[in-house]
């Protein structure tokens, strides 16, 4: 078993065929994608690692579960075992599914914020950040200092700096503080781990301001693992045992089902007991997602998420999950790339920062790596650093993300430790040649989230 790698607890019944294009083709691809992974069709993607989200392969029992979906408009049966799985394994009164985890952002930021309010998180998503500012409202970030050595193999990487919070709580008035968000795991700064002790502490401060406080609860099985493994008090607690306590600290939370709950679509929001918040989702959801049973899904997909909740808690899977992100950290480090250590839970993120230091923020290092993945081996990942920060709402200048990540995100039960392999071999044929890589300008994009359209040319 080596480093605490565990082989997969599944058998493969079906296979979809993938292929490597030539590297003519590759590089001919990815100038018509205007340099852009987002742009590439994904038929000519070999190894795609864009993102973990959505892109699982879905269990027997859940591709039966799609043949059972109830598709009534109204009560469906496969809403009620959705709420089922949900207040078993939450432990709330109130559920609301939605298509997926920005739809449940989009419904909720305007409940909570407004203009001249702010949102405090550990670190925003960028889909949280854009639903803050489209509701009229500032993200701040306030994570631990750690998150930004890399190099440091701190256990909780992910948390909120909890001087932090109560130094921005006492500055901006705790009237103006809307929401604090718990992002679990800590998706921007590596698919770090956040603490029971954490969520405790700033659910404490939380309560003594009068703020709500809200899980953004995408990776919330992987994030329990990770406490069951490292916070020692939780050693001989069982996963479904965390899961009910970490949820008991928040008052909502928000949830993008395509992460933990190993579905192509779905989302949540779940609403601790508080009936007035729970009516004003219910109202925000029927315009913008449909009627409350189905949210903007259909019945199978209820149904798939429904099981997949609980599959996504299972022990012996998420060893082998997990296992599966530490693999590839361990092969990256024989060759010395540099990594948000120690290994993420979905994706390892690569310092492309530390590993291509001579290109500026600016000209987007993360970016140039990405590209250059796609260039030598096919394989897809993405940037999350400065392309994906973009400008700031006023000034519109660019702006300097806190880290420069190439992000390598492992879909869940899709790829073998084999295709790990071939992305480390790339990363040390690229490490070769890192100082002739060149940054990239960008040659059109949109004001919002511009890094899943923009286009861009190398700088020569
Ligand atoms: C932490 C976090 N929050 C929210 C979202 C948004 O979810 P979705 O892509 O389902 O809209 C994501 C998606 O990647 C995420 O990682």
């Amino acid at each position: 078993m080596g480093a605490g790698y565990f082989a997969e607890p599944f058998r493969i019944k079906m296979v979809e065929p993938i292929r490597v294009l030539s590297d003519e083709e590759r590089l001919a691809r990815i100038e018509e994608a205007g340099f852009n992974v987002f742009n590439l069709r994904a038929e000519d993607v070999y190894i795609d690692l864009l993102t973990d989200s959505g892109t699982g392969a879905m269990s027997s029992r859940q591709w039966a579960g799609i043949m059972m979906g109830d598709e009534s408009y109204s009560g469906a049966r496969s809403y009620y075992n959705l709420l089922d799985s949900c207040s078993e394994i939450f432990g709330y009164r109130y559920f609301q599914p939605v298509h997926q985890g920005r739809a449940a952002e989009k419904v909720v930021m305007p409940i909570l914020l407004g203009k001249g309010k702010v949102s405090i998180a550990n670190m925003h998503f960028d889909t949280t950040r854009a639903h803050v500012e489209i509701a009229g409202a500032r993200a701040i970030d306030c994570v631990v200092p750690e998150a930004e050595d890399t190099a440091s193999e701190a256990p909780f990487k992910g948390n909120m700096d909890i001087e932090g919070l109560r130094l921005l709580v006492e500055e901006h008035g705790c009237e103006k503080v809307g929401v604090v968000i718990m992002t679990i795991t800590n998706n921007s700064a590596g698919g770090q781990p956040v603490s029971m002790e954490n969520i405790r502490e700033t659910s404490k401060i939380c309560k003594e301001y009068g703020i709500p406080f809200m899980i953004d609860a995408a990776r919330f099985a992987e994030n329990a693992f990770f406490i069951k493994e490292r916070e020692p008090k939780y050693k001989d607690v069982t996963i479904e045992e965390i899961v009910m306590e970490c949820f008991s600290y928040a008052d909502l939370f928000t949830m993008s089902a395509k992460k933990d709950a190993i579905v192509n679509i779905g989302g949540l929001i779940g609403v601790r007991e508080d009936a007035g918040l729970f009516e004003k989702v219910k109202a925000a959801t029927i315009p913008l997602e449909g009627f409350i049973s189905y949210g903007g899904l259909a019945g199978r997909d209820l149904e798939a998420m429904a099981i997949g909740l609980k599959e996504g808690i299972d022990l012996e899977y998420l060893r082998y999950r997990i296992g599966q992100s530490r693999y590839l950290g361990e092969r990256l480090k024989e060759s010395g790339i540099p990594f948000q250590s120690p290994a993420g839970g979905h994706a390892i993120f690569v310092d492309a920062g530390k590993l291509l230091p001579h290109i500026p923020y600016n000209e987007f290092p993360a970016q140039a790596l990405a590209i250059e993945l796609y260039k030598e081996a096919g394989i897809r990942a993405c940037d999350i650093g400065s392309f994906m920060m973009g400008r700031d709402p006023d000034t519109r200048e660019q702006l300097k993300s806190q880290f420069e990540f190439t992000r390598l995100a492992i879909p869940r039960r899709v790829y073998t430790q084999s295709h790990l392999d071939v992305v480390a071999d790339a990363l040390a044929e690229i490490k070769k040649r890192a100082e002739n890589l060149r940054g990239y300008r960008i040659t059109w994009e949109p004001e919002v989230l511009r890094h899943f359209t923009a286009r861009l040319e190398p700088i020569k």
